[in-house]
């Protein structure tokens, strides 16, 4: 027999089913025994009767909370006072025919049901009984709903999804990078990416035009609610393209995120209003503003754009830095100040940062597609010639060979995803995220290494 998922058999009163998953809990009732059986789709009430079934029975009285059985049963409607409508599965209960149990637990660590009660730790270890539980099935469920609508949304739109390195060469964009020693070039390092950007920017200059990722980035900064060291973003770059191409792309893309898998939530304003850098800062005090009319409502969700950046800022040390990455492009009107390196102060960059509900879910930028341009960025953040050459050398030389206008866009999933199912960090949007400290408990990373393998990786002599 075809095994049914557990919430399915409510369509199938009268039929005999075959549902296999854990077992949540175990109540005794003398002569009847109940248990609640979860898969992944949801729970459903088994019963055993001693009078049906002597020897079933006495076995249903072994089972444990997270025994792995088969069952098969006879899907049975719920006379009127049984009916419980806070079940998906609350019109029907399973009355066992057989039963194999496939696997015994441990007693958990916590019970699956009740893991939002449990120390955060604790589930971090246990990850894998937290994941049962129906807040992470649903959420680890939802994120792969909002992937697999972002790659087919993007499929129609003639994207293509392209994987780029993980051991590669830093980029420049802010944050400490993670080093990976390359064992056959000693002395020498690999870095992960902090974001696939020089290499989206490559791929426009080979002419793919409309390139996307889902991407993991790799970011050596402190882990808090909205950041992890290991996180992914949804990347995405275009060729001959202006700002209002990629916003206008992007900006229907979340709209129909909203409307095909959350259908109860209400977006507060389309399209999504823009406001000036310099306004957020006035008027919010900040560059992410939460502009919802009603901050308790869980359905809510108040879009907007954070447009007209400056180019640059400038350093504690009276220097000048970019605001977002070097690679961006200022406005077309401000090109010439650009290339003459005058009025600094007042560029404004192509360059829009999307927020929802006060969180940065994304940001992007129209590129610097001509190589003047971004040398003269370079040269105004203060890197040398030789600096120039030794990290960028490569982009430069690249865009020497015909690049065309381009500029893309970052999402960051988790923050979107955590929004969506409004859970308060981005940990429990992720199946193994890390902790504030940056420790993956449940494998015990990070660890040290043997002497031979720090030796083999050139780190000893
Ligand atoms: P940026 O650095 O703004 O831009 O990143 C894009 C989006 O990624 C999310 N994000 C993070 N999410 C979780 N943990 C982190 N540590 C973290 N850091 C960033 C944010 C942010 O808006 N290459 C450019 C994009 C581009 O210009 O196309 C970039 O990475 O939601």
């Amino acid at each position: 027999m075809n095994r049914s998922w557990i919430t399915d058999t409510v369509s199938k009163v009268d039929e005999t089913v075959l549902v296999k998953g854990w077992v949540q809990t175990r109540r005794d009732h003398g002569k009847l025994i109940f248990i609640d059986v979860r898969d992944r789709s949801g729970f459903a009430q088994v019963v055993f009767r001693a009078n049906d079934n002597p020897e079933l029975f006495e076995k249903a009285s072994t089972l444990r909370s997270e025994f792995v059985v088969a069952i098969t049963a006879t899907v049975q409607k719920r006379g009127e006072r049984q009916i419980n409508p806070d079940l998906a599965t609350g019109t029907i209960e399973l009355l066992a025919t057989d039963m194999q149990i496939l696997n015994e637990s441990e007693t958990p660590v916590f019970e699956v049901e009740k893991a939002a009660e449990t120390s955060e730790e604790l589930r971090m270890q246990y990850r894998y009984m937290d994941l049962r539980s129906e807040r992470m099935r649903n959420n680890i469920g939802m994120r792969h709903k909002v992937i697999k609508l972002i790659r087919d949304e993007l499929d129609a739109q003639d994207f293509w999804e392209i994987e780029t390195p993980y051991l590669t060469k830093g980029t420049p964009e802010g944050a400490r990078e993670f080093i990976v020693p390359a064992r056959l070039s000693p002395g020498s390092f690999y870095v992960l990416p902090q974001s696939p950007q020089q290499f989206k920017q490559l791929l426009m200059i080979g002419g793919t035009e409309r390139y996307f990722q889902i991407a993991r980035c790799f970011r050596d900064e402190d882990t808090r609610g909205d950041r992890q060291a290991e996180f992914t973003q949804m990347d995405l770059e275009m060729s001959f393209v202006e700002q209002e191409d990629v916003m206008a792309l992007n900006e229907a893309l979340l709209i129909k995120i909203v409307e095909k898998l959350y259908p109860e939530k209400r977006i507060q304003q389309v399209p999504f209003p823009r406001i000036p850098y310099a306004e957020a800062m006035e008027k919010y005090g900040n560059d992410r503003p939460d502009i919802r009319e009603d901050k308790e409502d869980p359905n809510l969700l108040a879009f907007c754009w954070v447009v007209d950046f400056p180019m640059f800022e400038k350093t504690e040390q009276g220097g000048w830095t970019f605001t977002h990455n070097p690679f961006s492009a200022t406005r077309p009107e401000f090109a010439e100040d650009l290339a003459s390196k005058t009025n600094l102060e007042n560029i404004i960059a192509a360059q829009y940062d999307i927020v929802l509900n006060g969180y940065e879910i994304g940001g992007g930028s129209i590129r610097n597609h001509r190589p003047a341009a971004l040398r003269s960025v370079l040269e105004i953040i203060g890197y040398s010639p030789a600096e120039i050459e030794a990290n960028f050398g490569h982009v430069l030389r690249a865009f020497d060979f015909g690049a065309p206008p381009h500029g893309g866009i970052a999402w960051g999933l988790e923050r979107l995803v955590m929004l969506l199912q409004n859970e308060p960090s981005i940990r429990d949007v992720m199946a193994f995220p890390k902790t504030g400290d940056s420790r993956d408990l449940l494998m015990g990373a990070p660890s040290p290494l043997s002497a031979q393998a720090l030796k083999d990786a050139g780190l000893t002599k």
